[in-house]
């Protein structure tokens, strides 16, 4: 069953029927002011963090989908009266038709109802910190139509925790005004005339207006039957205390044929309503600002076109992918529907995987997070697993937060380093690959040499801090030589402290490995043969201690007492995803144990929907193991389809050479490829989910958690350098894919410092992998293809065989 299609013209999904079983969430805003919008206009808007500068409210996780930032119609002469968005009011499907494209940092809705086609866009222009709503109404009969539109949010008490529990210092210090088409909102205790501040304007001058919630709705009715609604005017109601709303009322005469069209802007800032409802009674400048958010994305998407013979991969690589990868890179894991931004910061890990795929895209946030996470290393090499970036912010060192009265306030110094009993095993080391790429990819040699204080005092270099990342894990291992698991490892539900995690030592070794090439480029040979070293060492003890002869696979870790995890010996927990892909990915793995590794994985963990984490699922209570034993099984990280290390295993087959295989595993987890099985998936098919419930629970194949996952920029990377084969190195361009046998080809428009390259693969021999010819304008290459010069078009040819 499907509730829309892909088009891919205009970079939208577009939902048909809006009784999907999940509400399906867009992210629009692609700077500081952010709103999470369903299909049904439910969700929030923020500022910078939804922690601390929410600006609507929002119930999660509820059956509802509300609040939202809805407009709502009637028609005075009958009193019927209706939402654009399906929801709120949610008129039969009988009798109204709906629409939702959900674009590229935008949100159409479109609903036919009784004569009358009403449309909304909601983004957020660049440049300012607020939401446009563009509302157009058509009278498609043939006799006028008296039509009143009112808008409605609920304001927010700017912190997730007032808003739940309506503490009362929130409830008594906040207030509306209404001040010419504009409903003020005033967070009174916050002195800060800007971040304290929210509005809601209207281009058009109001018929009625309401800023308190509960004069809007009235007593025991919801956001389906405001009271305001039904008698068909607000009540001119503002006053500070208790909940808040903005509702701008106008009425229209809409004669045959003919369309309105009105703007709502929801923002922040003391006079900025007066200043933006001047720009936007201009529509042209709303046009102008809706195609500033086009550019934006066609200058993005435009760095990596593919053309192959599989849709659902061209669909999800030209667009969504790399939308959804970005988002995290901005939003990190903060802003979702679902956890809804309780928790404002980076996790370390995630961050540093996110900012590996999007490079290319958006260089400037690229390098904004790597200094974020340079600034969250402490001089030991570890990362701070959990932290906010304004911390060790020079800029913002001595401002003081406003922040509203129920915060939790700002940590001291002691309270923002965590020691080593807290610290992931993992977290620093991602770092070492995302600044390797990060610089291959613009070129920005320099980078590297600049000096950047770590979190616990002292600075070093970049280059420095990558060194102390990979001493640090070279230190922490333990009794076999295998890296120690602390707090965890990649894996949050994995406790090994003093034990051994296998995937760490393999992440090591990648990390190393991308490092060697570093600074063999850069000529720095004592840091070559020193770091070679490690891995040798690296290398010597996995192979030693983490290859299970019986099984033939790589085990998961051994515990503090030293009893192995993960071989064909133990009945839960017998093969794990992130150990045997990352041995293969690391380049650590030989080409025998490595097939043999991914072998496994394909007969324990492979499933229609993707690839299990781990399988069977833990059945029993260890603590040596860890709380993944105590997570339902089937559920997360205990045997679920966990998305995220799915694409190591597509870089594996692919570093194999098995480009059948990767490709069976990347059309699994595709969501494009479970459009038609919504009542199974659930989840929206245009993102990645964080996990699938796996073969031991009875909803195997839900998706949950959409969006925020490092899922989407894995799979962009893995595609994108590792399928495709395209990759941005030291020394130049260089292609190398590996596809399904069955391709006879496919081509890449590529945008690399300047230059673009028109590369077109053929296939004649329907082989998975290797290159037997390679062309730049006509001329054979051997190597690498070095940056052509800027604005050049070239063109290169490649034949597999
Ligand atoms: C969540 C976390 C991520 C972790 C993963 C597996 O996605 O955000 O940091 O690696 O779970 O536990």
């Amino acid at each position: 069953m499907n509730y829309g299609y892909f088009d891919n013209t205009n970079r939208e999904y577009v939902i048909t029927r809006p009784d999907v079983p999940a509400p399906w969430t867009n992210y629009l805003g692609t700077e500081k002011f952010c709103t999470v919008i369903s299909h049904n206009a439910g969700g929030y808007s923020f500022y910078n963090s939804p922690e601390y500068n929410r600006v609507t409210k929002f119930r999660p996780n509820g059956t509802f989908d509300r609040p939202g930032h809805y407009v709502y119609l009637r028609d005075d002469e009958t009193g019927d009266y209706w939402s654009i968005s399906w929801q709120p009011v949610a008129k039969s499907l009988e009798e109204a038709t709906y629409e939702v494209r959900h674009g590229l940092s935008y949100s159409k809705f479109k609903c036919e109802y009784n004569g009358i086609t009403a449309q909304k866009t909601l983004f957020v222009p660049k440049g300012e910190d607020a939401q446009i709503w563009d509302v157009k109404i058509r009278n498609d009969g043939d006799q006028p139509r008296t039509i009143s539109a009112f808008s409605f949010v609920e304001f927010s008490f700017s912190h997730i925790q007032s808003d739940n529990q309506n503490h009362q210092m929130s409830l008594y210090s906040a207030g509306t005004a209404y001040n010419e088409g504009v409903i003020e909102y005033d967070l009174y205790y916050n002195t800060n005339d800007y971040e304290g501040f929210y509005y809601l304007a209207s281009s058009f001058d109001p018929d009625s207006y309401d800023g308190q919630r509960d004069s809007f709705i009235g007593m025991y009715r919801d956001e389906a039957n405001p009271i305001a609604i039904e008698t068909g005017r607000c009540s001119n109601h503002v006053q500070t205390c208790y909940n808040h709303c903005g509702s701008l009322h106008k009425q229209f005469v809409i004669q045959p044929g003919e369309e309105v069209r009105f703007v709502l802007i929801l923002g922040i800032g003391k006079g900025e309503g007066q200043r933006l409802r001047a720009k936007y009674q201009d529509v042209a400048n709303v046009d102008a600002a809706l195609a500033d958010i086009r550019a934006h994305w066609d200058t993005r998407c435009a760095k990596f076109q593919v053309k192959s013979p599989n849709e659902g991969l061209d669909t999800m690589i030209n667009a969504w992918t790399l939308y959804q990868a970005e988002t995290c890179v901005v939003w990190s894991r903060f802003a979702s529907f679902i956890e809804v931004g309780g928790r404002t910061g980076l996790g370390y890990r995630d961050t540093a995987q996110d900012a590996i795929s999007v490079p290319h895209a958006n260089p400037r946030m690229t390098r904004k997070r790597l200094v974020d996470l340079l600034r969250g290393q402490v001089k030991e090499g570890y990362g701070l697993h959990l932290f906010d970036p304004d911390w060790f912010d020079p800029e913002k060192a001595d401002v003081k937060p406003s922040k509203s009265p129920t915060v939790v306030p700002t940590p001291s110094d002691e309270d923002k380093i965590h020691g080593i009993e807290d610290t992931c095993s993992d977290d620093h080391l991602w770092l070492v690959p995302t600044i390797c790429r990060y610089v291959q990819e613009t070129g920005e040699e320099s980078f590297l040499d600049e000096t950047i204080p770590y979190a616990n005092g002292g600075d070093a270099s970049v280059y420095e801090h990558m060194k102390a990342a990979l001493d640090f894990s070279a230190e922490y291992v333990g009794q076999t030589g295998i890296c120690k698991g602390l707090r965890a490892d990649w894996n949050d539900c994995l406790n090994l402290g003093g034990g051994e995690s296998a995937m760490t030592s393999f992440l090591h070794f990648w990390a190393l490995q991308e490092f060697i090439k570093l600074a063999k480029y850069k000529g720095l040979d004592a840091d070559v043969q020193k770091y070679t070293e490690m891995a040798a060492n690296v290398r010597e003890a996995c192979e030693q201690h983490l290859w299970d002869e019986e099984g033939g696979w790589y085990i998961r870790g051994l515990t503090k007492n030293g009893d192995k995890i993960g071989t064909a010996q133990q009945a839960e927990g017998r093969v794990h995803l992130e150990s045997n892909t990352l041995a293969v990915l690391s380049g650590l793995a030989s080409q025998e144990r490595g097939e043999k590794a991914m072998n496994a994985v394909d007969d324990n963990l492979f499933s229609e929907y993707g690839l299990h984490l781990n399988s069977p699922s833990f059945a029993t209570p260890n603590d040596d193991i860890g709380f993944v034993t105590r997570v339902y099984q089937g559920v997360k990280e205990n045997g679920a389809i966990f998305s995220h290390p799915n694409p190591w295993a597509w870089v594996a087959e692919a570093k194999l050479g098995r480009g059948d295989r990767a490709m069976k595993f990347y059309d699994a987890l595709n969501p494009y490829n479970q459009n038609d099985i919504i009542e199974k998936r659930v989840a929206e098919p245009y993102s990645y989910v964080q996990f699938i419930m796996g073969r031991d629970h009875e909803n195997h194949g839900r998706a949950n958690h959409p969006w925020l996952t490092g899922t989407s920029g894995w799979a962009y990377f893995a595609v994108t350098n590792f399928i495709l084969g395209v990759q941005t190195g030291f020394d130049g361009l260089t292609v190398n894919p590996c596809i399904p046998t069955s391709w006879p080809g496919f081509e890449v428009t590529r945008e690399w410092r300047g230059a673009t390259y028109h590369i077109k693969v053929q296939n004649p021999n329907g082989v998975s992998k290797g290159v037997t010819a390679i062309t730049l304008n006509d001329t054979p290459v051997e190597g690498a293809i070095p940056a052509q010069p800027v604005g050049s078009i070239n063109t290169v040819n490649v034949i597999m065989g």
